[in-house]
């Protein structure tokens, strides 16, 4: 039965973000890029080129919904993917998806009220729900990768009536699921029929092999559903630069005095550079050159997760990104895994980190996430086999 229920976050973003650089480990953990697979050359140009001609004013205070120019380029390329009749006006640009995500649940949700989101979910997502003091209604997602299961989500939206739902439409993490066309405007309709505030989180859409898809608020005016997304997963996760469509005008306003509040704007220069980036048509070239190398690198380590791993694992295979997401045979200790693991200097995500629990619940059953985008790739050969060694003494 699922049902809402007031939690503690299963893990802190501090402690994941802490752990991202260390040199000497393998490190499948943390869902950041290697440094490689930054555009530095074109990111180094286009800062030239800003710092050229925008001047003082890169140094100076700014609008608080952000560089009306990128929010226009935001805007048209949101076009392309069929969100209609969007301005620059509507968008809001924020210090990564976190903030949007952050400041979105603190201008809809007071505690006590409830908040779906897939299962399992982003955890950096419940933290921010557990934060909000909202009760929490995990979501089942369909095993076959088609993301939240819409029946179930049917009868809990109507059960429930959350205030928000927060899906990850494309590329979920950690599942890789990825919602199809025909479940979107279905979700859509499910919300907008409930009065439940749809929160698309697109943070991976153009990272799928085929290229960004509608997202869900194509099929909406902004009446149902608010978008965040950012440049973290495509350029840079240093640059910091997200942004939000809160969607009605009442919505637009209270999400920038709220954010406006935190921190009076984004980072003028990180904007301008990416601004920059965009104008000069890098985004697509390097997109490709992405897409080609993640799919190279899951595939590296799929091969060595059926070559290492014991009979009883399963493993996403996600149509784009970098994370896999493997659920272990039953019955593996978990904690006697990652201790082995961090004696052999390999890092992953433990997959409890990815489900809220209610007190005295049931543990969910042993995953790990792998990121594939940050280790050279004979390191990430080498440690999903160390990975898949440990966890075959342990079954
Ligand atoms: C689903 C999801 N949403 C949001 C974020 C936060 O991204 P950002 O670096 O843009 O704040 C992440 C980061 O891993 C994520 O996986």
């Amino acid at each position: 039965m699922i049902e809402p229920f007031l939690f503690q976050a299963p893990a802190r973003l501090v402690d994941f973000m802490r752990q991202a650089d260390q040199p000497e480990w393998i490190n499948l953990a943390a869902g950041v890029p290697g440094l490689d697979a930054l555009p530095f050359a074109a990111l180094r140009e286009a800062a030239g080129e800003v710092f050229a001609s925008d001047g003082a004013s890169l140094f100076s205070y700014h609008h608080p919904e952000g560089d009306p120019a990128l929010r226009t380029l935001l805007a048209e390329r949101l076009g392309t993917r069929g969100v209609a009749a969007l301005t620059s006006k509507n968008i809001v640009t924020t210090s990564g998806c976190t903030q949007a995500l952050q400041v979105l649940l603190s201008v809809l949700v007071k505690p006590g009220d409830t908040v779906a989101c897939e299962a399992p979910g982003y955890y950096g997502l419940l933290e921010l729900i557990a934060e909000a003091g909202a009760r929490i209604l995990p979501l089942p997602v369909s095993p076959d990768g088609s993301g939240i299961d819409l029946d179930a989500a049917e009868s809990a939206l109507a059960r429930w009536k959350p205030k928000c739902l927060v899906v990850c439409t494309s590329l979920s993490n950690p599942t890789g699921a990825t919602l199809p066309g025909i479940h979107r405007g279905r979700l859509v309709a499910l919300c907008r029929a409930e009065g439940v505030r749809l929160i698309e989180d697109d943070i991976y859409a153009e990272l799928l092999d085929n290229g960004a898809p509608k997202p869900c608020r194509s099929w909406d005016d902004g009446s149902t559903v608010s978008f965040v997304s950012s440049f973290s997963k495509t350029v840079s996760p240093g640059l910091r630069v997200g942004y939000c469509v809160p969607g009605t005008p009442e919505l637009e306003d209270a999400f920038a005095a709220r954010k406006c509040q935190q921190d009076l704007h984004s980072t003028v220069i990180s904007e301008a550079i990416l601004r920059a980036f965009l104008r000069k048509g890098c985004l697509d070239p390097h997109l490709d050159w992405l897409r080609e190398r993640n799919q190279r690198r899951r595939e590296l380590a799929l091969d060595a997760i059926g070559r290492s791993f014991p009979p009883g694992t399963e493993v996403s295979a996600p149509w784009g990104g970098y994370m896999l997401w493997v659920r272990l045979p039953e019955g593996i200790d978990s904690d006697a895994f990652r201790t082995q693991a961090h004696g052999a200097s390999v890092a992953f995500a433990d997959g409890s980190a990815f489900f809220a629990r209610q007190p005295g619940g049931t543990p969910p059953a042993p995953h790990i996430r792998l990121n594939c985008a940050r280790a050279a790739e004979p390191d990430l050969e080498r440690g999903v086999e160390i990975l898949g060694k440990i966890v075959s003494g342990l079954a």
